[in-house]
């Protein structure tokens, strides 16, 4: 059953001849190999959620009208599902992304898909495609569930008619070189998120309006771009679509300062996972508003030693360098640190179920 009274029809999906599985799942890069399989529901006002199935990935058909295509109401999550040391597979949170999606499709006034729901469309399709979970070190089955308005209308309202779906997409390293510093670019052209906007949930849109500041990040022989807050343009706030944490002082006694959630952030369950694997391995975290002059000041004066961004798909990217109209500065001497390889290594111990997982963050398949 996908959600009260709605069947979840699971189709007999053949395998794609013509596609090497052992092949991809020896080297699947990120984003780029799909899987046999996806799950689709749709709505219809009046209807509610209907039709849920999981069947043959397959282009979607859409009327050229659709309401998506024209003003972007659509929003998308990511978890993964990893290989587990028993020959299981298990998702890392998935509730949570359950949570998130709802809000999402809340502040979008798209109806929301049942968190219970969401969960047993992703359930359902990492066990169709069980076989596509890769097992090298670190990889992973990257799982890409979105919503988006379907009606053929270009009236502006929300859409009475909206699609559900989940695609699955085997990954190794989200960034080519794997955990090498990433240089940034402290965008001071462009804003990501204004307060009252949509900053906090996982938006198309904010993505596409993230484009060009990081192709500007790009032409300045950077990696990456730094936003900043909206209004004082004086608070680091993400590092393209994922979180940031500063580490202040050294050893044992290293604390964390991770940017407040302030309503124009994406609350991060990376971000929320690393807070609490933190405190559990002794540090200080703090959630507080961390300037780009605390940020400057503190490399220079050895305070800030570290500082490393994190997301799903690329788990946690030390940052080396920073480029900024108002100066370049390094990271301590540019080399991954010591404490962000070390939660590194813990998160993934955990997702890979290395070590015990005391939260019941994982979800058996
Ligand atoms: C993340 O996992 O950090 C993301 O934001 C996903 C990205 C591929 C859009």
């Amino acid at each position: 059953v996908f959600t009260d009274g709605v069947p979840l029809v699971v189709e007999d999906v053949p395998r794609r001849p013509a596609v090497d599985r052992a092949a991809v799942l020896a080297d699947p890069g990120f984003g780029r190999h799909f899987t046999d399989s996806m799950f689709v529901a749709r709505y219809r006002a009046g209807e509610g959620w209907v039709d849920a199935r999981l069947t043959a990935y397959a282009p979607l058909q859409l009327d050229p009208s659709a309401a998506a295509l024209h003003y972007a109401q659509s929003i998308f999550e990511g978890l993964k599902a990893y290989a587990q040391p028993d020959g299981s597979v298990a998702t890392f949170r998935p509730e949570a992304n359950a949570a998130r999606f709802a809000r999402g499709a809340r502040r979008l006034a798209m109806p929301p898909v049942p968190e219970q729901a969401f969960l047993t469309a992703v359930d359902a399709l990492v066990d169709a495609d069980r076989d596509w979970v890769p097992t090298g070190p670190d990889q992973t089955l990257y799982l890409r569930p979105y919503q988006l308005a379907v009606e053929p209308f270009l009236g502006v309202r929300p859409a009475h008619e909206y699609l559900f779906v989940v695609i699955a997409s085997p990954a190794g390293a989200y960034f080519p070189r794997g955990v090498h510093p990433v240089s940034v670019y402290l965008s001071e052209d462009y804003i990501r998120a204004a307060p009252g906007g949509t900053g906090d949930v996982k938006c198309a849109g904010n993505y596409a309006a993230s484009l060009l500041a990081q192709e500007q990040a790009i032409a300045a022989g950077c990696d990456q771009v730094v936003w900043l807050d909206a209004v004082e343009k004086k608070y680091v706030e993400e590092m393209g679509g994922m979180n940031l944490f500063f580490v202040l002082g050294s050893g044992d006694d290293a604390e964390l300062v991770t940017p407040e959630l302030t309503g124009t952030l994406l609350p991060g369950i990376t971000r929320d996972s690393l807070i609490t694997v933190a405190r559990e391995l002794g540090h200080t975290v703090t959630e507080r508003k961390f300037t780009v002059e605390e940020w400057r000041a503190g490399v220079a004066d050895g305070t800030v030693t570290e500082t490393f961004a994190c997301g799903t798909a690329a788990v946690i990217t030390p940052v080396g360098s920073v480029t900024a109209r108002t100066g370049d500065f390094v990271v301590g001497n540019g080399e991954p640190g010591p404490l962000t390889m070390r939660l590194r290594e813990h998160l993934l111990d955990v997702q890979h179920g290395r070590v015990a997982d005391p939260h019941g963050w994982l979800h058996r398949v």
